[in-house]
C-alpha cells in the first residue's frame, strides 16, 4: 500500500503529510499539472486531503541501502 506499481507513478508511503498533503492541494488547484492527478484531486475537500495525507504518511517503510 502506497508504493507504486507503476513506473511513472511515485511512491507515497511514509511520505510527510505536510507534503503529501501540499501537492494534493497544488494539484486540486492547477498550481501543479498533471492531467491523471489534476482528476483526482479535484473533488476533494480539505478534510479528504488530510485524511489521506495522514493515511499514507502513518504507512510504515523500511529501507536498505543496496
Ligand atoms: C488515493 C488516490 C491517490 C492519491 C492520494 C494520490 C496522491 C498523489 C500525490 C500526493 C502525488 C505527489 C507525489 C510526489 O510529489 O512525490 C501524486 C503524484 C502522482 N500520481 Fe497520484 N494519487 C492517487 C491516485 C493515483 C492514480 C490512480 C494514479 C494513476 C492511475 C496516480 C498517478 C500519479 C502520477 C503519475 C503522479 C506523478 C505526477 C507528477 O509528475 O506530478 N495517482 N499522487
Amino acid at each position: 500500500m502506497g508504493i507504486s506499481t507503476a513506473p511513472d507513478a511515485p511512491n507515497l508511503a511514509g511520505q510527510p503529510a505536510m507534503y503529501l498533503a501540499a501537492q494534493l492541494r497544488a494539484y486540486r488547484s492547477g498550481e501543479r499539472r498533471h492531467e491523471v492527478m489534476a482528476v483526482m484531486a479535484k473533488n476533494l475537500s480539505n478534510d479528504d486531503i488530510a485524511h489521506l495525507a495522514a493515511w499514507f504518511a502513518s504507512i510504515r517503510i523500511d529501507v536498505k541501502a543496496p
